[in-house]
């Protein structure tokens, strides 16, 4: 069945609105045709020859293959004024998770899933390049709508920026959105400044000296020392980062040996670091060397530490997140609905767009508890409310209509 907008008995249909309510079926075919197909990143081969037929159908000038399977799509204004140029980021990619729910349009791919909510992502994206294509006398100036692969591992954006699409015309702005079952359908999050974190990890082995479990004199005993060092580690956060920053490290996995009576020679861990404040790069990989080096010292063990920097924090740009609130204001109706408290560890590879151009990423509430669509991101039964995909398009259509307004 077809979603309605929550409130349609009490809304104005305005022109945005009514056309996209009309689009609302085409939404829900598209996401639910994605859904059924899911792809992992770099692999979206079936995705975007889907996005390049509907584009080339709507007579929508774009270029394919861009970083494996990436595509952009150019719609001109046709108002004369700003010459500005906005884009638009969707993400494409699917997880290697087996779907649980039973619908009729369940994924199709054993052992995958678009359990992160990007297959409507990618057709709020289709939605809005079709819309603008057909009302391209409501702005002035270019929209660039980017359809990226492999946000999930290891990072698309990266890729897509180095073959060039803020360039050529020259991208002056960048907004995205994230479906969100941390908020309802309704809600929208959107702050300026940071919106997610900052995401580090590391491998580390732990190189003690085995033994008989009963003679701990005669070894180093790697277990001992790998369990001071994860507690220690929780101090980083706890005693040197100012309390005013927010930060986590985990320590996710931790393996060492085989049987109760025998000292391991060897411990392995693997952790993961979140952050939002920039100056606090390269913090952590000095500090958490540190620890590992001192614990490992006084215990006689010795280490070998590999540590990387995955993605950088999303920071919105406070003129760009002020366009996108104020737009979300008159897409949910009501400022209750914008929620500023919305930051979270998670991390996401829009980051890169917005260390190159000022922009706004934000959460579309998508979560309905009375539906049963509230389950986390990644989970096997996660789905969301598709009347979320109607509200996206008109956010992403009201931003490119106020950005590149253009004169009448
Ligand atoms: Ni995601």
């Amino acid at each position: 069945m077809v979603s309605t907008f929550p409130s349609l008995n009490t809304i104005d249909l305005s022109r945005i609105r009514l056309t996209i309510r009309n689009l609302q079926p085409q939404l829900v075919e598209w996401r639910r045709r994605l859904h059924q197909k899911p792809e992992l990143g770099f692999q979206e081969k079936l995705t975007s020859a889907f996005i390049a037929e509907k584009l080339q159908e709507w007579g929508i000038e774009h270029q394919t293959g861009i970083a494996q399977t990436g595509i952009v799509a150019i719609i001109k204004g046709k108002k004369t004024g700003s010459q500005k140029v906005l884009a638009i980021r969707a993400d494409m990619d699917a997880l290697p998770i087996q779907e649980l729910n039973e619908v009729p349009y369940k994924s199709q791919h054993d052992g995958l899933m678009h359990a992160c909510g990007h297959d409507g992502h990618t057709a709020i994206a289709l939605g809005t390049a079709y819309y603008l294509q057909q009302h391209r006398h409501n702005f002035s100036g270019t929209v660039k709508v980017i359809f990226q692969p492999a946000e999930e591992s290891p990072g698309g954006a990266k890729p897509m920026i180095a073959a060039g699409v803020l360039k050529n015309p020259d991208v002056d702005a960048i907004i995205g959105l994230h479906l969100w079952n941390n908020l309802p359908l309704g809600a929208i999050g959107v702050r300026p400044g940071a919106l997610m974190a900052a995401v580090e990890c590391f491998d580390c082995t732990i190189f003690g000296k085995g033994g008989h479990g009963a003679m701990p004199h005669q070894t180093v005993d790697s277990v001992v020392v790998a369990a001071q060092v994860v507690n220690a580690l929780q101090t980083i956060v706890s005693r040197n980062v100012n309390p005013i920053d927010s930060a986590v490290v985990t320590v996710g996995e931790l393996h060492a040996g085989t049987k109760r009576n025998v000292i391991p020679d060897t411990a392995r861990m693997s952790a993961t670091v979140r952050y939002f404040n920039p100056e606090l790069t390269g913090f952590f990989q000095e500090k958490i060397q540190q620890v590992i080096s001192g614990v490992c010292q006084s215990a006689g063990a010795k280490y070998d530490l590999k540590y990387w920097s995955l993605y950088p924090a999303v920071i919105n740009d406070v003129g760009m997140a002020e366009l996108v609130r104020s737009i979300a204001e008159e897409v949910v109706e009501t400022p209750l609905g914008v929620v500023p408290e919305c930051q979270t560890m998670g991390a996401e590879d829009m980051s890169f767009f917005l260390q190159e151009v000022p922009g706004c990423y934000f959460f579309l509430g998508s979560a309905n508890p009375s539906k049963d669509l509230a389950y986390p991101h990644h989970h096997p039964r996660f789905d969301f409310d598709e009347t979320a995909l109607g509200m996206g398009v008109e956010m992403f259509v009201r931003c490119v209509e106020k950005y590149l307004g253009g004169a009448d």
